[in-house]
């Protein structure tokens, strides 16, 4: 009985000094290290972004549990002043217990971002949202609002994209075609491909509105902000510029790249162009990052070479996207998030935090075990 105390007591000092230890001041990135808030607990904000709002960091991102990818908190929020080290500030999103909630405990919500706007002063968030029970078929987006960064968000409103309005991007030809989805009975045929390319999900889900899964929110230089997200069945990647209080769209929007497959798109600006970088669609397994440029944010995009180098670059380093962070004060100085899902345990998904380099006006991503912001003044 005094040994099994004792034992007690040991492994009680062990774990406080071990919590101790993880709460102290970091000064380094550790990609795919455990992660801990300034409380000692391990940072739960998957698929996130970040905004940094008066002088501080603020990451939103997926509470995840140990079981199940479901949704049965909500959207959690931490801050910082520094980027290593966290403060928890609570559950700026919680999931409803009202059955009737699109956003209902056990809904699924996904990659939430947030966006502030200065013309209302409200905190705008969008999330990818599956509606509970019904697997990832409903592809909406879903809108919540708040008057303070850290929340409590109000959930506003959720559905697909821009119902009845055409692509900026799709010729008379295309949008006027005689093909319908249900005459192909089998998809990746060359002829399914073909229509696919000219827009043939877009007829389909003309009327109803298009499809959002995996997205991200970017405000350009002139406060302009666009919704970028994976449409048509994960098939084509959409930008819809969204209207100046950033809580609906104006109807100006564009496909990109069409029939490629992308999901998990991060985004951002230097020197005028754009650079996106985005996965291609196998589930939550990692596959090969992508790289696209345009000079112009509603196309034309183009599409570059896998940007990430060295081992396991075209596991991405056995991660996906989720959101590229310039950091403050630096100029173009980026950090690449991304994710290391693990759907057995979803609350054990790592984050890989690396500095987006470059080589020849191209963004370029390495593996660190370790790294610091000094990095970016070591590359330049
Ligand atoms: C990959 C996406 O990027 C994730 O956000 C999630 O939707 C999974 N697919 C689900 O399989």
């Amino acid at each position: 009985m005094a040994f099994m105390k004792y034992t007690l007591l040991f492994h009680l000092l062990f774990l406080f000094g071990y919590l101790s230890v993880q709460a102290q001041d970091k000064t380094s990135f550790y990609p795919g290290d455990l992660w801990f808030d300034t409380d000692g607990y391990i940072i739960n904000a998957h698929g996130g972004g970040i905004l940094y709002h008066e002088g501080r960091y603020y990451w939103f991102g997926e509470h995840k549990g140990e079981k199940s990818n479901a949704a049965l908190v909500g959207v959690t929020c931490y801050s910082s002043s520094d980027l290593y080290n966290w403060k928890n500030e609570g559950i700026a999103l919680s999931v409803s217990e009202d059955p009737n909630s699109p956003i209902v405990k056990g809904s699924t919500i996904e990659r939430p971002k947030v966006i502030y706007n200065a013309r209302t002063g409200k905190f705008v968030m969008y999330f990818h949202l599956e509606l509970k029970g019904r697997g990832y078929e409903a592809a909406h987006v879903g809108v919540a609002v708040s008057d303070k960064v850290t929340g409590p968000y109000r959930y506003i409103k959720n559905g697909r994209v821009n119902a009845g309005i055409w692509p900026l991007n799709m010729t008379d030809k295309q949008r006027n075609t005689d093909l319908k989805a249900t005459d192909f009975e089998k998809w990746w045929t060359p002829e399914w491909m073909s229509a696919i390319k000219d827009g043939l999900f877009v007829c389909r889900d003309f009327e109803g509105g298009q499809m959002s899964r995996d997205m991200t929110l970017f405000v350009d230089d002139d406060n302009k902000a666009y919704h970028i997200y994976a449409s048509e069945d994960n098939l084509t990647l959409h930008i819809a510029e969204l209207t100046d209080d950033y809580v609906a769209y104006t109807g100006r929007y564009i496909r990109v790249e069409p029939g490629g497959h992308n999901e998990a798109s991060a985004i951002f600006r230097k020197e005028g162009r754009y650079f996106m970088i985005t996965s291609g669609c196998t589930g939550w397994a990692p596959n090969a990052a992508r790289l696209m440029i345009a000079d112009n944010i509603m196309g034309e995009w183009t599409l570059y070479p896998n940007p990430c180098t060295g081992k396991d670059a075209e596991l991405t380093f056995h991660s996906q996207s989720t959101y590229i962070l310039p950091v403050q004060g630096k100029k173009d100085t980026f950090i690449f998030m991304a994710d290391r899902w693990q759907p057995k345990n979803p609350i054990d998904g790592r984050y890989i935090w690396l500095p987006v380099l470059f080589e020849n006006g191209l963004p370029v991503l390495k593996w660190f075990d370790n790294w610091s912001l000094s990095v970016f003044q070591e590359t330049k």
